[in-house]
């Protein structure tokens, strides 16, 4: 099969490692894919992938025969709808599915009619309705961006003048037409994990759990991020947690989508907080997690490539995953000033050393090769992924090749998998 990989993280690099050890790969193309990809196929520059008719071309000019998508904003953007629409196979939700990410407002009203326990909430878009609405309700206030924010649309605090003023800026054009609708939702206390899924369009098969460090500082202090760190698999979950999700919450989900003519095929990724009364959706993504991706698929032992081809046909193998008896931990290499203004263009060195280690893989994130050498690109430059009998001797591993690698500004949490 040829493949042509939709992306250029962390999450698209681990992708297309896991994708080129299929027995059925016979070529493997990024758009626009990143120097760490290139080991495993052809990148492709200067093609916009949030231009659904630039990906289709590119698919039949290479005879592509599954088109895989890694990030929301494609998806959001319709490159799947395109896709299909050519008759070529792809992996991931269409335009109207994506929505479950891309509008919280359009996620809570599928949760609301499929009966899927989650925050109450209600939706604006004047901002002195949305002011006088928080005046009347008691804090911690949860006000949140309606549309794509890439994480940076949401406000949670005690504090009213604050979440007033984040509702003005929501609504004033912060986040653009993202934020010209925002969410007010009741706060929910709890432990928060991730649940993921591939989904058919019908079936949700479960990946395990994975714990991701949002904070950019030890301890969970400091602003949020992407993601600093990941591990798998998590012990303290409730033993019916992954079980629960699929029945009360992703298949309701699918259901629901599909009476509407969504038939929902691609990942889907349910962030829950734990409540006295059951797991409550916090938020939905279209997608796999970014660094969840890189430790789950360091321990899946099947074949992705034919598990995503079946899923973007509408039919899963039945029954559950195959996971090897490993533990892995992914410690993120991040870049001085991330994640506000991250420093670029810093020469990175130990890469070749590291990637020479047993059990440990790298993948890229943000760098770019240069005639001098390779790069920092971004703010999330490198994720060092660890495999071992236990979370201790992964988190060991992960850690003692992160101190091979070396370039100007490095941070890291050290806190990544610790009990
Ligand atoms: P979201 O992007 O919607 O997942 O929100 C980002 C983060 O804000 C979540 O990971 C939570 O830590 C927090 N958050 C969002 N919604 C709520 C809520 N209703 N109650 C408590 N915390 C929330
Ligand atoms: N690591 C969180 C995310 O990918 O949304």
């Amino acid at each position: 099969m040829r493949v042509l990989l939709v992306g250029g993280g962390g999450r698209e690099h681990a992708v297309g490692w896991k994708l080129a050890q299929s027995k059925t790969i016979t070529d493997l193309i990024a758009v626009p894919g990143n120097p760490g990809f290139a080991q495993l196929g052809a990148c492709v520059p200067g093609i916009d992938i949030l231009d659904p008719h630039a990906i289709v071309d590119l698919a039949l000019a290479n005879a592509i025969d599954l088109v895989v998508i890694g990030p929301e904003a494609p998806l959001a953007a319709g490159v799947v709808d395109a896709l299909t629409a050519a008759g070529i196979r792809a992996f991931g939700p269409t335009q109207a599915g994506a929505q479950l990410e891309s509008s919280k407002a359009f996620a809570k009203s599928i949760m609301k009619r499929a009966g899927v326990p989650t925050a109450n909430w209600r939706a604006f878009t004047d901002v002195n309705e949305a002011t006088e609405y928080l005046e009347q309700i008691d804090g911690p206030y949860v006000v949140k961006a309606d549309g794509l924010a890439y994480g940076k649309g949401v406000l949670v605090t005690e504090d009213l003048i604050a979440a007033q003023g984040w509702a003005r800026l929501c609504i004033g054009g912060e986040f653009g037409e993202a934020g010209s609708t925002v969410v007010i939702e009741e706060y929910l206390p709890g432990q928060e994990v991730s649940v993921f899924a591939i989904c058919d369009g019908a079936r949700a098969v479960a990946l395990e759990p994975a714990r991701d460090y949002k904070r950019h500082r030890d301890g969970d202090r400091g602003p949020n991020t992407g993601g600093m760190g990941c591990y798998s698999p998590v012990a303290d979950l409730p033993e019916d947690l992954v079980d629960r999700t699929i029945d009360e919450i992703f298949h309701p989900v699918l259901a629901e989508m599909s009476s509407d003519g969504i038939e929902y095929r691609g990942f889907l990724y349910a962030g829950l907080v734990l409540t006295d009364d059951g797991p409550k959706v916090l938020e939905f993504n279209c997608r796999l997690g970014d660094p969840e991706t890189q430790v789950l698929l360091a321990r899946l032992d099947e074949d992705l490539l034919e598990l995503l081809a079946s899923a973007a046909e509408g039919y899963l193998p039945d029954g559950p995953l195959i996971w090897r008896d490993t533990a892995a931990v992914d410690v993120v290499l991040t870049a001085a000033g991330y994640p506000d203004h991250p420093e670029v263009g810093r020469a990175i060195s130990g890469v070749n050393e590291v990637r020479s280690m047993p059990n440990v893989q790298v993948f890229h994130a943000n760098t770019r090769r240069t005639p001098e050498g390779l790069v920092t690109a971004g703010g999330r430059v490198l994720n060092i992924v660890a495999t071992g009998d236990t979370i201790e001797e992964a988190r060991s591993r992960a850690y003692d090749a992160a101190s091979h690698i070396h370039f100007g500004g490095i941070h890291y949490r050290r806190d990544v998998a610790q009990s």
